[in-house]
């Protein structure tokens, strides 16, 4: 969760994914896109000035398997980077969103050894025509493990990819925030368990257990 200094009049924290980590400079990166007031505020910071954060929260995705399929729609590519980045074990990432310009990061930006990324745009200006879900049928049957962060529609079309192919799956939700620490309840998602708060039970979910509605 990403407070802004008091002086911008902005209380409530905003969440974030982690998008890389050195420990030993212990720092961490963040990739976002400006959509309301709190994320215009942390774009127009100045370098240099400080950003309280609390961290990492919740129950992130489980260890990566040889063979697994990392699937991302636009900013949704944070977690799944950072995943990523944690093996030098043969994966692959799908990259989607609707033109270039929201495919926010280039294979080679990201740099990472034995990592392979198809790239998908719906309106064909870089990579695949077409969107994640076009591409999955031809890649899931390989697949040990996939794992999947983007728009809520994306998810629930992966889930059902995912589960009709027989490949364990793992989601990454996003729901607005308040508290981040469990106890508002501002952040319940409906699961097949009951109703479970992303910030404390999530953000990652078995893919099975998360209830989409139409
Ligand atoms: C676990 C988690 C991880 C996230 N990781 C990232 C990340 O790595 N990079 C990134 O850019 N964003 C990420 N987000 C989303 C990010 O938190 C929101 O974009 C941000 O809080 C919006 O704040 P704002 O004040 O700019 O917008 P607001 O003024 O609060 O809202 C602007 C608009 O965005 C919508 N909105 C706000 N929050 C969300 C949300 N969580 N999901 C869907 N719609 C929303 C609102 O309904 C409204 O229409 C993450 C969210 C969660 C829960
Ligand atoms: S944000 Fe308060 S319970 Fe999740």
């Amino acid at each position: 969760m990403t407070y802004m200094p008091p002086e911008y009049g902005h209380l409530l924290p905003r969440p974030f994914s982690i998008f890389s980590a050195d420990r030993e400079k212990g720092e961490v990166s963040i990739l976002f896109e400006v959509r309301g007031r709190g994320t215009a505020l942390l774009a127009g910071m100045r370098q240099g000035a400080p950003v309280k954060l609390l961290g990492p929260l919740g129950a992130g995705f489980p260890a990566l398997q040889p063979d697994s399929l990392l699937v991302a729609g636009g900013v949704g590519l944070a977690p799944l980077a950072f995943l990523a980045a944690s093996t030098e074990q043969r994966r692959t990432l799908v990259y989607g969103a609707r033109t270039a310009k929201q495919l926010v990061c280039s294979p080679a930006e990201l740099g990472l050894p034995n990592l392979t990324v198809v790239e998908a745009t719906e309106d064909g200006s870089r990579g695949k025509r077409g969107t994640v879900t076009d591409i999955l049928p031809g890649l899931l049957p390989g697949s040990r493990a996939l794992f999947a962060c983007g728009p809520q529609r994306m998810l629930a079309a992966v889930k059902g990819q995912a589960l009709q192919a027989g490949v364990p799956a793992w989601i990454s939700l996003e729901e607005r925030m308040a508290c981040g620490i469990g106890a508002c309840l501002g952040c319940a998602v409906q699961t097949s368990g009951g109703y479970r708060r992303i910030c404390r039970d999530g953000p990652v979910f078995p893919a099975g257990e998360v209830l989409f509605n139409d």
